[in-house]
C-alpha cells in the first residue's frame, strides 16, 4: 500500500469541522479589522525565499523543498507566505493608488523539518500582513487582533512574548557587541552557532542547545542598544498593549528564524503543546518591500500555526463530525424511487439526508443508520405505501410519528422547522 509522505498528514472528517470553524472565526474577525483575503501560489522561484528569509537561516539552508523544473528553473514549495505576499504587492503595484493594504491568507506551507508532534513538513498557516503603516499603534493593533482570536476560540493557555530587533541604524552596534561576547565563549558554542557567528550571530540568542543557552545567559540585550526612534517605537507598542489589556512579556531572547525582521517581533507561546510551544509568530519587516524591488514601505504581519492551533482548540472538543438528519430506509422498488427524490429535495432544503441505494433488508438499513449516527430514520416500505404514511423515528428517544407520503418533503420541512 502506498502511504503518505513522512511529515505530511490527512485531515479527516471529524477533525476538518474544527478547522472550518476556526477558519470562519478568523476570517470574520480579520474582515472586521479591514483585512482582505489574498491567495498566492504554493510555488515560487527559489530566489524569492532565499533573498527574503535569508541565505543563512535554517529554513533556506536546510528545510526548503527546492527542485529544478523541466527547464532547469529552481522552484520552491513555499515555506512561508510573507515573501509571496510582498512579491504580489510589488508585482501588482498595489502601493500605487493606496499603499496602505491589509491582507490575510490561509494555506499550506512546506518545511523539511524533523517531524514530531506539532511539527509537520506540510503544515498550514493563517497569515495577516499590513503594508504602509509605520506607526507603532498598528503593531499593538495586530497583536490585539491575534489575542482576540485566541479569546474567541476560548484558548487561554497562551502568552504573547515581544521584543524589538532594532533597525539598520542600531543593529550593527548590537551585532558587534554580541560578536565580541560570543568570541570570548566560542569553544562553548554548538557547531551551528560557531558557523553562524559571522553571518547571523543573533540566532545564538535563542539556540536551544543547553551549553549555548548557558554560554549566552549573560549576552548583551538588543533592548540596551536600540536607537532613540526604535526605543520610542517599542515603548508605544508596550504602552498600547497595556491600554488594550493584552498580557505580554518582554523577551529579549526572541529573535525569530527569518532574517527580514526589524523592530517589533512577537510570538504567542502555549504550554499545551509540549516542545512546539510557538503557536504564532510575527513582526515588522520594514525593509523587505524595498529589498525585493518595491518602494520604501513599512510592513508588519504574523502567521498562526493552524495545525498547532487546531490541536489546542481540539483538546476540549468532542467529535464535531456532522451527523445525517435523516436516513431513509426504503423497501421495495417504488419506495426506493420515492426515497431518491426525497433525498435530493431534503438535501437542498438543508436537511442532510442519506438513503440506502443497494436495496438491502430493513434490518441492515437500520444498522447502517446507526453506524452513521442518523438523528432520524424515515421508514417507507410496502405497508407504508399502502397506508399512504411513512414512519419517522427519532433514534435517540425512539418516538415515532406518521408523515403523509403525499407532500412528504413539505411535511418533514415543517417538522424540522418546528424543532
Ligand atoms: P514562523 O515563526 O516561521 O513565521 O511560523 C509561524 C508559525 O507557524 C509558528 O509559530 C508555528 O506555529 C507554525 N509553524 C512553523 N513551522 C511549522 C511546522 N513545521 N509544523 C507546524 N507548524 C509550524 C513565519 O512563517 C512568518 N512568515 C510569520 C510572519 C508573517 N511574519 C510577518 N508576517
Amino acid at each position: 500500500m502506498i502511504q503518505l509522505i513522512r511529515g505530511f498528514k490527512d485531515i479527516l472528517p471529524g477533525e476538518v469541522e474544527l478547522w472550518q470553524e476556526i477558519e470562519s472565526i478568523a476570517r470574520s474577525l480579520f474582515e472586521d479589522f479591514g483585512f482582505k483575503e489574498i491567495r498566492i501560489p504554493i510555488m515560487e522561484r527559489t530566489e524569492l525565499f532565499a533573498r527574503s528569509i535569508g541565505e543563512n537561516t535554517d529554513i533556506v539552508e536546510k528545510e526548503m523543498y527546492t527542485f529544478p523544473d523541466r527547464k532547469g528553473e529552481l522552484l520552491t514549495l513555499r515555506p512561508e507566505a510573507t515573501a509571496s505576499v510582498v512579491r504580489s504587492y510589488i508585482q501588482h503595484k498595489m502601493y500605487a493608488d493606496n499603499p496602505v493594504r491589509k491582507f490575510y491568507t490561509i494555506g499550506p506551507m512546506f518545511r523539511r523539518e524533523r517531524p514530531q508532534k506539532g511539527r509537520y513538513r506540510q503544515f498550514y498557516q493563517i497569515n495577516a500582513e499590513v503594508f504602509g503603516v509605520a506607526s507603532p499603534y498598528i503593531d499593538a493593533q495586530l497583536i490585539f487582533m491575534l489575542a482576540t482570536l485566541f479569546e474567541r476560540l476560548a484558548v487561554t493557555d497562551v502568552k504573547a512574548h515581544i521584543n524589538s530587533l532594532g533597525c539598520p541604524q542600531c543593529r550593527p552596534g548590537f551585532k558587534a557587541a554580541l560578536l565580541e561576547y560570543m568570541t570570548d565563549r566560542m569553544d562553548r558554542l554548538c557547531s551551528d552557532c560557531k558557523r553562524r557567528s559571522d553571518t547571523n550571530p543573533l540566532r545564538a540568542l535563542d539556540c536551544k542547545v543547553p551549553t549555548c543557552r548557558e554560554a549566552m545567559s549573560d549576552a548583551p540585550s538588543l533592548l540596551d542598544h536600540l536607537c532613540a526612534d526604535c526605543k520610542a517605537h517599542f515603548e508605544t507598542v508596550k504602552g498600547s498593549l497595556e491600554k488594550l489589556h493584552v498580557p505580554f512579556e518582554v523577551d529579549k531572547r526572541l529573535v525569530r528564524g527569518l532574517d527580514y525582521y526589524s523592530r517589533t517581533t512577537f510570538e504567542i507561546l502555549t504550554g499545551s503543546l509540549g516542545a512546539q510551544s510557538a503557536v504564532a509568530g510575527g513582526g515588522r519587516y520594514d525593509g523587505l518591500v524595498r529589498m525585493l524591488g518595491g518602494p520604501e514601505t513599512s510592513a508588519i504581519g504574523f502567521a498562526i500555526g493552524f495545525d498547532r492551533l487546531a490541536e489546542i482548540v481540539g483538546l476540549n472538543r468532542a467529535d464535531l463530525e456532522k451527523k445525517p438528519d435523516i436516513f431513509i430506509a426504503a423497501l421495495g422498488e417504488a419506495a426506493q424511487e420515492l426515497a431518491f427524490d426525497w433525498n435530493c429535495a431534503l438535501d437542498i432544503a438543508g436537511i442532510q439526508t442519506e438513503t440506502d441505494m443497494a436495496g438491502r433488508s430493513l434490518k441492515s438499513q437500520m444498522k447502517q443508520a446507526n453506524r452513521m449516527n442518523a438523528k432520524y430514520v424515515l421508514i417507507v416500505g410496502e405497508n407504508e405505501m399502502a397506508t399512504g404514511e411513512a414512519v419517522l423515528r427519532n433514534m435517540a428517544t425512539k418516538e415515532q410519528v406518521a408523515v403523509p407520503i403525499a407532500g412528504l418533503v413539505e411535511g418533514i420541512k415543517g417538522i424540522f422547522s418546528a424543532m
